[in-house]
């Protein structure tokens, strides 16, 4: 019997995750999979219920689950909030108590929608690239950090680390992935400045040792940057610190121009937790027409990450091209004069997709 843990959030959150869950819940018949899916609260929903962002229940329910699905969080109703009492800061919790290392981020072009993007289509329509990001290191949590001030002027601080085997953890995960894939692992470091990536691009080089049906190439943070825009399809696995990553895995997603499409997991040892990477959306929340494909797209990689099912990720990621090329539109992912749907409509398209599939 596999257990998911079920966040659905804030905002537009419990409505893309009710869609989501129904694709899971029709893989668990399809594939007769026994399956138990737990809800708990988490964010803004358990701000109001438990006065805690990240209640002691929720946090025991993702440890003791095989994978944790999650909508989003976070509104302007809980902005008044002071930063611990805030819905992000049980994300940022969970993900903490989880000790999930390893951020995912595929960004990918879905042909159907290639007008979205905001590059010319013959530069991205090959585009095709997994982020790995480090997520529990580097400058955001390295010691001595603060504001000090030093002879009277005030000075910022904060201390970019990684130990060999942060390192060692994250290089696996991503040539690992690269195997499945098309066997190309690009590290990004900034190794002519920074002693602390120097140490990345020698544990890669040694890690890289392991697979060598994989090959290696380094760059230099700000050439990546350049690059993802110049010549995006160059790109198969991209291997980063959790600083860099955060910012070239934002640049990445918008290559393919749809926010709404875009899944992630975070991964650690033994565990995963899955969820779109966009917000809570409250402009459009409780309206029915929020995009579910990234949160359907998320499940894809539960099954594919935590639940040894690559062969009905396979199958999601097949439906939701699927209903794509069927036409089926929400808002967001729409050009002008196409007929436009629903949340609830979207996702019952893909599920109507899967059983035509199974
Ligand atoms: P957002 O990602 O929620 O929204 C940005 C824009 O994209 C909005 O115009 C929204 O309507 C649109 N959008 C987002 N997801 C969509 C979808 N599935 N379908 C159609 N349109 C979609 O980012 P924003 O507005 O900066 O943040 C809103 C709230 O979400 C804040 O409270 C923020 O802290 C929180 N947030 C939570 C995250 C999480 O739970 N992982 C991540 C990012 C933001
Ligand atoms: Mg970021």
């Amino acid at each position: 019997m596999k257990k998911i843990a079920f966040f659905p959030g804030d905002g537009i959150g419990p409505e893309i995750s009710a869609a989501a869950r129904a694709v899971l819940e029709t893989v668990a018949e399809l594939a007769a999979m026994p399956m138990q899916i737990e809800e708990g609260l988490v964010g803004g929903a358990a701000l109001d219920a438990h006065d805690d962002p990240l209640p002691e229940a929720s946090l025991q329910l993702a440890k003791t689950a095989d994978a944790v699905l999650l909508g989003a969080v976070g509104g302007p109703q809980w902005d008044a909030r002071p930063p611990a009492q805030r819905p992000e800061q049980g994300l940022l919790r969970l993900r903490k108590g989880l000790d999930l290392y390893a951020n995912l981020r595929p960004a990918q072009i879905f042909p159907q929608l290639l007008a979205a993007s905001p590059l010319r289509p013959e530069l991205v329509q090959d585009v095709d690239i997994l982020v790995v990001r480090e997520l529990t290191g580097d400058i955001y949590f390295g010691q001595p950090r603060g504001i000090d001030v030093v002879d009277g002027k005030r000075r910022g601080f904060n201390t970019m680390v990684y130990d060999e085997g942060e390192i060692r953890r994250i290089a696996h995960i991503a040539f690992r992935a690269a195997q499945g894939r098309r066997r190309k692992v690009c590290s990004v470091d900034k190794a002519n400045v920074l002693e602390t990536t120097r140490l990345w691009r020698e544990v890669v080089t040694e890690v890289a040792r392991e697979y060598p049906d994989v090959a290696l190439e380094h760059m230099y943070v700000d050439n990546a940057a350049m690059q993802l825009i110049r010549y995006p399809a160059q790109f198969d696995v991209l291997l980063t610190g959790n600083m860099f990553g955060d910012i070239l895995s934002d640049e990445a997603s918008q290559l393919t121009g749809s926010i709404g499409m875009l899944a992630s997991a975070s991964l650690g040892e033994g565990r995963g937790m899955y969820e779109p990477i966009h917000g809570s959306a409250p402009d459009i929340a409780g309206q029915d027409k929020a995009n579910p494909l990234a949160t359907i797209l998320s499940v894809a990689m539960m099954l594919r990450h935590s639940l040894q099912q690559e062969e009905w990720a396979d199958r999601i990621e097949t439906a939701v091209n699927q209903v794509l090329d069927q036409g089926y539109r929400t808002a967001d992912i729409a050009s002008p004069g196409e007929a436009v749907i629903g949340t609830r409509s979207m996702g019952e398209a893909v599920v109507a997709a899967l059983r035509a599939g199974a």
